[in-house]
């Protein structure tokens, strides 16, 4: 789901590019291709009156204006043997002038062309000026576009690791891999519901996978002892709160913050019977009261080896009975109102036994 909103991202971008292109210097197409190195083709995601299109690498007019780094510049594609016209011939379209330009990062690597088809004026050819023009458009559009595809790598990195370290904690918890995932798509159904942005639930959900990411620091005889708990081992386990809202509370990044604050607060209480610093009410960041109502659902709902799941009556009992002590009253309504959705992912994420 994040990668279809940053990948729309990156195909805004392109839009644009071509667009600016294409009115620049008046032609009836434009298209920004990109290399696919893993392989070996040139690719568009937007191309003006036409869908994605895939060209092995070093073809066509584009591939030779990449592969060489070199402008092209022609007035008649068909008089040219570079031309690569199958796809007119599967679309009916008949290219004639053709101006392709390849674009740099910062280190001056090539990354992909403009390619503007069919100057609109009478003389029907491109001239000198908008060879330049395309050339200025292509500088700039290049480390725009390196940009945006650098920010999408280290979203898509810090979700990845996010997710694994999440997934450590509550392996080392004997809990399932999967308990993380599904309290992660809890809160974003319920964040959404809550009236947060799609942007902020999709960051919470992000994040919250890391809320038991403390447990690291706590030794296995104390995290698996099956018995009692004596007081000074429950205040060990307690202590998972601060170490992870420790160990990512440094960060500046918007995702680690956001995991940081969960961390810390997914044991709080309403009523300020919880821990670690007893938070009530709103001084509990709504991103600990949504991911509290969360894994608490989950911890009753899921099969444990342990213990086996408890009926969906019960569960809704004790909310019922939580809801302003334990839990936010307005978390607990949105949790009412999603039970069914809530239901349909605790089935589709349930752990293999
Ligand atoms: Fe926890
Ligand atoms: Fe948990």
């Amino acid at each position: 789901m994040a990668k279809i909103s940053s990948e729309s991202q990156l195909s805004n971008v392109l839009v644009l590019m071509a667009d600016m292109g294409r009115e620049m210097i008046v032609a009836d197409r434009c298209t920004v291709w990109l290399i696919d190195e893993a392989n070996e083709e040139l690719y568009t995601t937007v191309a003006h009156g036409v869908k994605m299109i895939r060209i092995p690498y070093g073809t066509g007019l584009v591939g030779h204006a990449i592969a060489t780094g070199e402008a092209i510049v022609i007035e008649d594609a068909y008089d040219d043997p570079r031309h690569h016209a199958e796809n007119d011939r599967k679309t009916g379209y008949v290219t004639k002038s053709v101006v392709t330009i390849p674009f740099r990062n910062h280190e001056g690597r090539t990354i992909g062309a403009y390619q503007a088809v069919n100057k609109m004026t009478e003389a029907g050819k491109f001239t000198s000026k908008d060879l330049e023009l395309l050339s200025l458009a292509a500088s700039y559009a290049g480390k725009s576009l390196e940009s945006v595809m650098l920010h999408q790598e280290i979203v898509d990195t810090q979700r990845e690791i996010i997710s694994a370290m999440g997934e450590i904690g509550e392996i080392r918890s004997k809990e399932m891999a999967n308990h993380v995932r599904r309290v992660a798509e809890y809160s974003y159904v319920l964040a959404l519901r809550l009236g947060l942005s799609p942007r902020e639930a999709d960051l919470l959900r992000t994040a919250s996978p890391m809320h038991d990411i403390g447990k690291v620091a706590i030794p296995d005889a104390v995290l698996n002892k099956p018995g009692k708990l004596t007081e000074e081992e429950y205040e060990l386990i307690k202590s998972h709160t601060r170490v992870g809202h420790q160990l990512l509370k440094g960060s500046r990044r918007e995702l680690l913050s956001a995991a940081a604050i969960v961390a810390g607060q997914h044991h709080e209480k309403w009523d300020g019977s919880g821990y670690p610093h007893g938070l009530s009410g709103a001084d509990i960041h709504i991103y600990g009261r949504i991911t509290a109502v969360a894994d608490v659902f989950d911890a009753l709902s899921a099969e444990r080896v342990y213990k086996s799941a408890w009926p969906i009556e019960r569960i809704e009992k004790l909310f019922e009975e939580e809801r302003g002590r334990h839990f936010d009253p307005a978390v607990v309504d949105a949790f009412f109102a999603e039970l069914p959705r809530l239901i349909e992912i605790r089935d589709s994420l349930a752990d293999e036994s």
